[in-house]
């Protein structure tokens, strides 16, 4: 591919959302560099600074007007010129509407239409006109599209797009479309690729992990994907998300029986309270829920568990909320991402009655928080004493002789590195690290022996 016009641009890209965002940032840069622009490190130094953006909840929506016009008062670009592009969930959802409110942006782009982002951008240099295509247009396999991976150790990998569940709160399903799983020999193709040039972990990425396979009839299913994955070379596997409702036994049975699986497993839960799972479209109830749990634990007794919880859903009452309350502490999750309610245009719980004061959800919100901090605690305790394996993922900010990575259960590890050795030669190779501190978000220990 090739634009002349894009040729040493630089360029600079600002993400939003969850690792969906981040792969396609991914992809967008990959382009850009086969183009022969140059990343760079904050807007003011970039011809062409690109948001990737997210709606998911209210307060991410809000910020792309923030972040545009923002952009107005930069210094000038090195080319004279500065393209403000926006792509991601927002450009897919509001396409040209997004025109009238952000009068300084020349391109927007949909979650399928990223193979063409250079095209639109070579043309917003050429001609001064505002570009715009959310439309579905086939692409070319994501393996034979250009990414630029952010660490040498790590990768995002897509094993599907988009969600047919409809959960009643949620927009994701209206903006990514319709459940389509890749190729199996592709996903696994691309990991063995991955493996050959070094990566160490993949996180294997879908809305629903669970259903992947299920759009083609008699394809293999998630727990075969990670069975083959396993057999690629590649040392660690995670995957994100995986809904409750379709968390099979075959796929507990791998999750068990395949070392390079990482003993960690998201799994949404967003309330404890049957009624208000009903009301959500989950299609599970607290006892389906608190069953599945034990199962797993059954077969992988130390698995960390962590999950996603939306309080002050409409029409949720006190005895609700403590029925989510007592299921965190039983499911005893090792974190969670926890979320006030964000009403979306839509969406049929934008439709329900909601008059929960915003004090109140705000006091249940912290009385969550509360609760999970002790759960994270006393998850992390089991581990004092033990020898984990950690994946070096940097230097830690506040002091310069210590790593930080992370343990097979998605732990956050700190140590002191061993004089004579230098802690980034030691970024993206794995260190045993002997715990003798536990704390709510992270362990701590001293590294024993070599790092491999
Ligand atoms: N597909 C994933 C799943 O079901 O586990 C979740 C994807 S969504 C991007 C991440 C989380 O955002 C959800 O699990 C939910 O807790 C939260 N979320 C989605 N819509 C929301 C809303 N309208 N208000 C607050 N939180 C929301
Ligand atoms: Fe949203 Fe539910 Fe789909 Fe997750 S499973 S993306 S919460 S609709
Ligand atoms: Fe946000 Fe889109 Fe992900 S709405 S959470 S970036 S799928």
């Amino acid at each position: 591919m090739s634009y002349p016009v894009l040729r040493n641009k630089t360029y600079f890209i600002r993400t939003f959302g969850c690792q969906m965002n981040l792969h396609d940032a991914e992809r967008v840069s990959g382009l850009l560099d086969s183009c022969g622009c140059l990343e760079v490190a904050s807007p003011a130094e970039a011809d062409i600074v690109v948001f990737m953006t997210c709606c998911v909840r209210e307060a991410a929506d809000q910020r792309l007007y923030g972040q545009c016009s923002s952009c107005k008062s930069l210094p000038a670009s090195p080319s004279g010129k500065r393209v403000i592009a926006v792509g991601g969930c927002i450009a897919q959802r509001d396409g040209e509407g997004l025109l009238t409110n952000l009068d300084n942006v020349r391109v927007i782009f949909g979650t399928s239409s990223i193979a063409h982002v250079a095209d639109l951008l070579a043309q917003a240099f050429e001609d001064d006109e505002r570009h715009v295509l959310t439309a579905e247009i086939d692409e070319p396999g994501a393996t034979s599209m250009p990414w630029h991976r952010a660490t040498s150790y790590h990768a995002w990998v897509p094993i599907m797009t988009g969600c047919n569940n409809f959960c009643s709160y949620c927009i994701v399903p209206y903006v990514r479309g319709r459940e389509k799983s890749r190729l199996f020999e592709e996903i696994v193709d691309e990991v063995c690729g991955l493996a050959r040039v070094g990566v160490r972990e993949v996180t294997l990425l879908g809305q629903n992990v669970n259903s992947y396979g299920r759009d083609s009839y008699g394809s293999p299913r998630f727990a075969e994907l990670l069975r083959a994955v396993g057999e690629t070379g590649i040392e660690r596997i995670r995957f994100t998300s995986s809904h409750p409702k379709d968390l099979l036994p075959e796929t507990i049975d791998a999750l068990a029986e395949v070392p390079q699986v990482m003993p960690h497993l998201h799994l949404a839960v967003q309330s404890g309270s049957s009624r208000i799972l009903k009301l959500m479209n989950r299609r599970y109830s607290r006892e389906d829920y608190l069953d599945l749990v034990r199962r797993v634990r059954e077969r992988i007794p130390d698995i960390a568990l962590t999950t996603d919880i939306i309080v002050g859903f409409p029409g949720e009452t006190e005895e609700d909320f403590e029925q989510t309350l007592s299921l965190a502490e039983e499911a005893l999750f090792a974190q969670a991402f926890t979320f006030i309610y964000s009403k979306r245009a839509g969406t049929p719980a934008a439709e329900m009655p909601d008059d929960t004061p915003h004090e109140v959800i705000q006091e249940r919100f912290d009385r969550l928080v509360h609760v999970i901090e002790q759960t994270a605690y006393d998850f992390n305790q089991h581990d004092l004493g033990a020898r984990v394996p950690v994946l070096v993922e940097g230097v830690s900010k506040k002091n310069a002789r210590r790593i930080q990575g992370k343990s097979p259960k998605n732990q956050t590890v700190h140590a002191p590195v061993p004089e004579g050795i230098d802690p980034a030669d030691l970024v993206g190779r794995i260190v045993d690290v002997d715990v003798d501190t536990a704390r709510t978000w992270y362990l701590a220990g001293s590294i024993v022996g070599e790092a491999r």
